[in-house]
């Protein structure tokens, strides 16, 4: 029997290209999510699933395909698949670290410019029609340059985060549940912290954490209260990391001055409470959404796939 593989949204052609013509492919050519009902039937008898973040793969899915070796995220993150679940049936989940990891910290890097900066009010000032002399006052933002930036997840992304910040002159601090090596906060020039310090004493805090059940809500009334009122926060990682009802408190009464969202609780929804609220820079979830990047991806996720399906070792297992 030829093997079966279900590409549950749309993947670049080139990545595509790497399944072998005598494996058997059901390709789901759009980047809507398919309902529940859908995925099911059509991962019925499959081998594999390649899969993006917008499908749940929970039990019940895959109960649907006994024999499904793999299930491979094309993602680095995998809140979205119970991996307990996929562990017990036997079923490998993989998903694409490291070709992310820099396009991901330049991201985040520009969220946390972008609010600091003010730049998208600045642009939607320019383009306005109200610049008619140049003021003394206007759009004064915070500098960024010689200040402290908290660091919570010190993991691929997170590291490649505090490596920026060394051009600027910052002090990093970061949290993470494993303290890093010596040899690393030396490279990093990156000091431990506990998290309420962390809060405490930053002037940006960035967050790099995996979405579980200790990291949800991390950030909340009480930690966004223990931040500073000159405070910037930057969430590119996952968005329920943050207690949203929480942030807009804190943004519109002034507990801190901004944020950098990419993610956000209930995508695509966004908070009611953050549209009309200047003091945030608002992003559709795109920080690893560069050209070469999602290439990468798609093409990791591939080959993960093939490897389990050819009895190999998964390339980057979860
Ligand atoms: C990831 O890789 O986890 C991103 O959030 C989606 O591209």
């Amino acid at each position: 029997m030829p093997k079966s593989i279900f590409v549950s949204n749309v993947l670049p052609r080139e990545a595509l290209a790497l399944i072998p013509k005598e494996f058997s492919v059901d390709y789901n050519d759009s980047d809507r999510p398919l309902p529940k009902t859908e995925l099911i039937r059509r991962l019925e008898g499959k081998d594999a699933l390649i899969c993006q973040i917008v499908s749940a793969i929970d039990d019940e899915v895959l109960a649907a395909a006994p024999g499904l070796k793999v299930v491979s995220n094309v993602a680095v993150g995998f809140n979205n698949i119970d991996v307990a679940a996929a562990r017990k049936r036997g079923v490998v989940v993989t998903n694409t670290p490291d070709v992310l990891t820099e396009t991901t910290a330049d991201f985040a890097w520009a969220l946390l410019m972008a609010a600091a900066r003010r730049i998208v009010e600045a642009d939607r000032f320019a383009r306005s029609g109200q610049w008619t002399r140049w003021q003394w006052d206007l759009l004064w933002g915070h500098d960024v340059y010689g200040k402290t930036l908290g660091i919570v997840g010190f993991g691929r992304i997170g590291r490649a985060v505090a490596r920026r910040a060394q051009g600027f002159g910052m002090r990093v601090l970061y949290h993470d549940t494993v303290r890093a090596d010596g040899a690393a906060e030396r490279e990093l020039r990156a000091t431990y912290a506990e998290p309420d310090v962390l809060f405490r004493e930053s002037d940006f805090v960035s967050l790099h954490t995996l979405l579980i059940a200790e990291t949800r809500h991390l950030v909340n009334e009480r930690t966004l209260r223990l931040m500073k009122k000159t405070a910037i926060l930057v969430n590119a990682a996952r968005g329920p990391i943050v207690d949203e009802s929480a942030l807009v408190r804190a943004l519109r009464e002034g507990w801190i001055a901004g944020a950098g969202l990419d993610v956000f609780e209930e995508e695509p929804k966004i908070h009611p409470g953050l549209l009309p609220l200047e003091n945030v820079v608002l992003a559709p979830h795109i920080a690893s959404a560069s050209l070469d990047t999602r290439l990468a991806m798609a093409t990791l996720a591939v080959r993960n796939c093939l490897a389990v399906l050819e009895g190999k070792p998964p390339i980057t297992p979860v």
